[in-house]
């Protein structure tokens, strides 16, 4: 998929660089990204809601991969940024991204994130909750500035995958119940706030989701909401939020659709229940992540050390694990990988691929069909460009890997692979241990 072909040496080729080329030049692990995919999918967002003819906006979840270099690519393809903490509206400002185009998320920000968001002038907060609403109030009271809000509302349809739960779910730990009352009161209550400005609502359902059911009943509860809200508090909201969540294959038996499928369901459920209650249609705004990175990603490890258990298994160890990526050991997610520097050999054997943290849950892929694997083999798994990176960590003071982006030939590299220096750049040894004793 994107730009990944085999080269006439037998290689893996991404972005039109042989990943044995890459390995060579930037050590392993590694990240490399399909830049053109990555700008692909923006498009295909983009080019579907044009079609629309509704107002939009598309913003990157940033929480699947966020780097300055993304937030240029971001910025580059004209969409907005979904942050959730100070680091990530940190790294998007320092980029150079619009504040105004940048949406902040999360359920519990903090006195400090809220202040630094204003005092950026970011373009919306989605507000959780109503300890939320009063300090953003008082905030941006302090600081002369009235801030675009909409209320993170829980419609009660939680989807993953195939299934999609209707159920009127109270008991989440984000967003303001439907049902309950909570979101109508948040509401009332934002009216009377002299410093927020309500557009309208959010809602987000879940990740790696491949039906549109989901998402159409999700639609019906915020648009019925939303004309209770007007019938009765005379509030027109001019933006409903549906989040992201749109799922990608990671391996043979996902289906997710295209883009563009997801966004035709969305748009026309949105202007039909709209239409339903005579009500003008809002701008529409999505907040896709993983279907921006997801399959842009391929990690490049070293294989290293392997050894065969008769009538077992026959375990492969490569130079990274769940430091780089630890979707596997925490949520038992399956990826595929080839051999890099052997793509166009036959598949011989079958093993499963350790990681080298000092685990056994280090496990990044059972029962991988391969050819006959070697020490000094480069391993590729493919579809680790969404929450990889973003989730890697120091465990075992394994220090993260560099991110490099391909494209027509070219690399770049946009995170530099940690040095030892990095790793203990924070600690800090009390004066009363400085003197070594031998
Ligand atoms: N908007 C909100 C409010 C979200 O909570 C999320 C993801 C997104 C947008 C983007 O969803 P996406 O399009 O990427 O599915 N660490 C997990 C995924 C956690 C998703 C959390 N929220 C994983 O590795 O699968």
């Amino acid at each position: 998929h994107g730009t990944s072909t085999i080269n006439d040496r037998g290689h893996l080729q991404i972005g039109g660089c042989d990943t044995t080329d890459l390995v060579a030049q930037f050590g392993t692990p590694l990240y490399v990204m399909d830049e053109a995919l990555i700008r692909q999918r923006c498009r295909e967002y983009m080019d579907a809601f044009r079609a629309s003819g509704l107002k939009f906006q598309v913003a990157y979840a940033s929480k699947a991969f966020c780097v300055m270099a993304m937030c240029r690519i971001v910025e580059e393809e004209g969409m907005s940024l979904d942050v959730v903490s100070d680091g990530e509206l940190y790294t998007a400002l320092q980029a150079g991204f619009p504040a105004e185009r940048i949406h902040f998320h999360g359920n519990n920000k903090t006195p400090h994130e809220i202040a630094m968001a204003v005092d950026a002038r970011i373009g919306c907060f989605v507000v959780d909750n109503l300890v939320e609403l009063h300090m953003l109030n008082a905030v941006a009271g302090e600081k002369r500035q009235k801030v675009n809000i909409l209320f993170r509302v829980t419609p009660g349809v939680e989807a993953h995958t195939h299934e999609y739960i209707s159920t009127g779910q109270t008991d989440s730990k984000f967003g303001l119940d439907l049902d309950n009352g909570s979101a109508y009161q948040a509401i009332r209550e934002a009216l009377e706030l002299p410093n927020i400005q309500l557009l309208g609502l959010h809602s987000h359902i879940g990740s790696q989701i491949f039906e549109v059911e989901g998402f159409k009943l999700a639609v019906d509860k915020v648009v019925n909401f939303a004309a209770k809200v007007r019938d009765e508090l005379n509030v027109v909201f001019s933006v409903v939020n549906l989040g992201g969540g749109f799922g990608i294959r990671y391996v043979e038996g996902d289906a997710p659709l295209p883009v563009a499928s997801y966004v035709q369901a969305i748009t026309e459920s949105v202007i039909g229940n709209f239409k339903k209650h005579n009500y003008p249609t809002p701008e529409i705004w999505v907040e896709p992540g993983r279907s921006i990175v997801g399959d842009a990603g391929t990690t490049l490890y070293t294989v290293g050390t392997y050894k065969d258990i008769p009538g077992v298994r026959k375990y492969v160890a490569v130079d990274g694990g769940m430091t780089d990526n630890p979707r596997p050991a925490l949520y038992n997610s399956v990826y595929e990988a080839m051999l890099a520097n052997r793509a166009d050999e036959p598949e011989q054997e079958v093993v499963s691929i350790a990681g080298k943290a000092c685990e056994s849950g280090d496990m990044l892929i059972w029962d991988l069909k391969l050819p006959e694997v070697r020490t000094g083999d480069v391993l590729a798994v493919s579809c680790t460009g969404a929450y990889n990176y973003a989730m890697a960590s120091n465990y075992n003071r394994i220090r993260r890997p560099a991110v490099v982006f391909v494209k027509d030939g070219e690399a770049d590299v946009v995170v530099q692979r940690e040095s030892y220096e990095n790793i203990i750049s924070n600690d800090v040894v009390p004066n009363r241990m400085k003197q070594v004793s031998r």
